[in-house]
């Protein structure tokens, strides 16, 4: 396909409005989210739709996630309940997309969903992303805008690189605040709300919110993110995890206080957090991943993250980034 001229688009009124025409016209717009950046589309023309999977050289079996303005609007697309309006109430906008029975009567594009009756849905919280969202009125599909395969994009320049001659559009939006994708639940009728993606919202929060424990997916669970490639977050460099030692020819991605991790000849090449903070550590991880690959290392040591909060999405990316390669979990 001959290549597109990619429009840089500023976040001002009137880079929005030429934002909102571009989806209307059918073109592929990459915006800032709070998580990371999204390749968004109208949802419900199959066209542009099928023109994400094109863009990004995503296997068409994984479904989209569908963005909206407000909780009326997600409303029209799925079936609402309860605990939908409990966790929608505590943190939309936010990192959270809630996976639900899909309205027979909702008119989005067969292929957001792949096929399946349930739909992925989210009102993200940064003030452009909400602009966009309002200036067009209706829902978007958005994959985050990296080429399949490779690191999810949380700067501008990230999708450029990436995306840049296959898209219309990029609406500059600045560095993403959270770093990580959303957190993915299951709320389906007659099963228990289901952990389908570890993301930018902690666990922990989600079950103060529902007072009690959730679960976690299992193999067998219908809801299984159908298609999540092991090394969906792959950089092209190996990654090793939980790395106490580092070899000479190793790049050093870092956790926490570096005398703690002291004794050794060398300090880290970057430090996801040098004070253990585990927002800070999920806000550097891709923007450090991909500063680290263009070092052209071959292989990238990282120190070990606790797994609590928002160090279990952490370490779920970074399990995908070290998994070896072409592995279907
Ligand atoms: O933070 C985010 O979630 C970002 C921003 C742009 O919103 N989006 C994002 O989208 O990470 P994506 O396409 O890279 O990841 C969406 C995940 C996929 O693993 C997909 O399998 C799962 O959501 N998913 C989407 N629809 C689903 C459904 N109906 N049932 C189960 N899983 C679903
Ligand atoms: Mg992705």
């Amino acid at each position: 396909m001959k290549p597109l001229n990619t429009q840089v688009l500023q976040a001002d009124q009137s880079g929005i409005t030429q934002a909102a025409q571009v989806l209307q016209t059918g073109g592929l717009v990459a915006f800032a989210t709070e998580t990371v950046y999204g390749l968004g589309a109208d949802a419900c023309n199959d066209h542009v739709v099928a023109r994400i999977f094109q863009a990004k050289g995503r296997p068409q079996f994984n479904p989209l996630i569908v963005h909206v303005a407000s909780v009326e609007i997600a409303r029209q697309y799925v079936e609402w309940g309860a605990e939908a309006q409990r966790l929608a109430q505590a943190f939309w906008p936010g990192p959270l997309t809630l996976v639900l029975p899909m309205r027979k009567d909702s008119g989005l594009s067969p292929l957001v969903s792949a096929g399946l009756p349930n739909l992925a849905i989210r009102i993200p919280a940064h003030p452009q992303a909400q602009a966009l969202l309002s200036a067009f009125g209706g829902p978007v599909a958005a994959p985050s805008a990296n080429p399949s395969g490779q690191i999810s994009p949380t700067q501008s320049i990230h999708v450029r690189n990436g995306l840049g001659g296959r898209i219309e559009a990029i609406l500059e939006g600045g560095p993403c605040q959270v770093g990580v994708e959303s957190t993915i639940l299951g709320l389906l009728p007659n099963h228990p709300i289901t952990m389908l993606r570890h993301g930018g919202l902690a666990q922990e929060d989600i079950e103060a919110v529902l007072g009690r424990a959730i679960s976690q997916r299992g193999e067998q669970d219908p809801l299984s993110a159908p298609g999540q490639l092991l090394t969906h977050y792959a950089p092209n460099a190996a990654v090793r995890l939980n790395a106490t030692e580092i070899a000479e020819h190793e790049l050093w991605l870092g956790f926490g206080p570096e005398d703690a991790i002291s004794g050794k000849a060398r300090k880290p090449d970057l430090n996801l957090s040098p004070t253990g903070d585990l927002t800070e550590a999920a806000a550097n991880l891709f923007g450090y991943l991909h500063q680290l690959d263009s070092m052209s290392g071959t292989c990238i040591a990282v120190s070990p993250i606790p797994r609590t909060g928002l160090g279990r999405a952490i370490n779920d990316r970074l399990q995908r980034a070290a998994a070896p390669r072409d592995v279907v979990l």
